[in-house]
């Protein structure tokens, strides 16, 4: 399969304009998902919790977290005893994620940025990026700064929008895509923030080459698995650490 060679590397819109977009689709965030994915958004979020590997008890940032809904399927996967943090650049989509699970003893939400997270090396057992990757300014820097946070042999987990690779239906997917999510979006009064998304699918790498950027980064064993159609990929990488190839 011919790679595009006009891949991004990063987001090219400032982190401002990003996070003042997101603070304005809050109130509508949720609706409008389910609706765009026919509910599909929480199969492929339970793909991403499965792919973490992580039983009761385990740590794991949740970065771009938005409304909190991995967060809380991830916490749901700890336990109480378990202790899972999500992170994001929007501070009205951090309110949104505290008011819809603050109850929950082994979850909490805090800003800030996938880009310089405020935490230490090897803090967590796993870290998750969920529809966040694509805002990035640096593709490679943000896979870089997920892994300093997950122990040596943890799961960096990344579900993304991907092109699926048939040609006539990546192009169905890309233009629908491109149409249908103002259009929903407009019935909540949010039709011209929600340009920006199918818009930052542009450019954006293919699976294999996203596949790539984790290696670039530093990740190993890194694979990836296509759902909806193709529509959509969950990445898996581990970070290196001994008895790993590349250690
Ligand atoms: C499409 S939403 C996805 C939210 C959530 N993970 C989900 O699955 O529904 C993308 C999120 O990425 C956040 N974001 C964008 N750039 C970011 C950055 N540099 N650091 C942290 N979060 C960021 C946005 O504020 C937004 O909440």
């Amino acid at each position: 399969m011919p790679r595009p060679r006009d891949s991004r590397q990063g987001n090219p819109v400032p982190e401002e304009d990003v996070a003042a977009m997101f603070d304005s689709i809050a109130p509508v965030y949720d609706r409008v998902n389910t609706l765009m994915t026919a509910g599909g958004d929480r199969r492929w979020r339970n793909a991403a919790a499965d792919a973490t590997g992580l039983g009761t008890g385990g740590a794991v940032v949740d970065v771009a977290c938005g409304t909190g809904k991995l967060s809380a399927t991830l916490a749901d996967r700890v336990g109480p005893f378990g202790r899972v943090v999500g992170v994001d650049l929007a501070p009205a989509m951090v309110a949104a994620a505290e008011a819809a699970y603050g109850d929950l003893v082994q979850l909490t939400f805090q800003v800030g940025n996938a880009l310089a997270l405020p935490f230490a090396d090897a803090e967590f057992d796993a870290a998750t990026i969920a529809f966040g990757l694509r805002n990035l300014a640096d593709f490679e820097a943000g896979f870089r700064e997920l892994t300093r946070v997950v122990k040596p042999g943890g799961r960096v987990v990344c579900l993304e929008l991907t092109v699926p690779p048939q040609r006539g239906w990546g192009r169905l997917f890309r233009s629908s895509f491109g149409r249908l999510a103002p259009l929903v979006a407009s019935a909540f009064g949010q039709g011209e923030a929600y340009r920006y998304l199918p818009s930052s699918l542009d450019g954006f790498p293919d699976a294999p080459t996203l596949a790539d950027t984790m290696r670039a980064a530093g990740l190993v064993e890194v694979g990836f698995r296509r759902l909806a159609l193709g529509a959509v990929a969950v990445h898996v990488g581990r970070a290196p650490g001994p008895g790993l190839p590349g250690a």
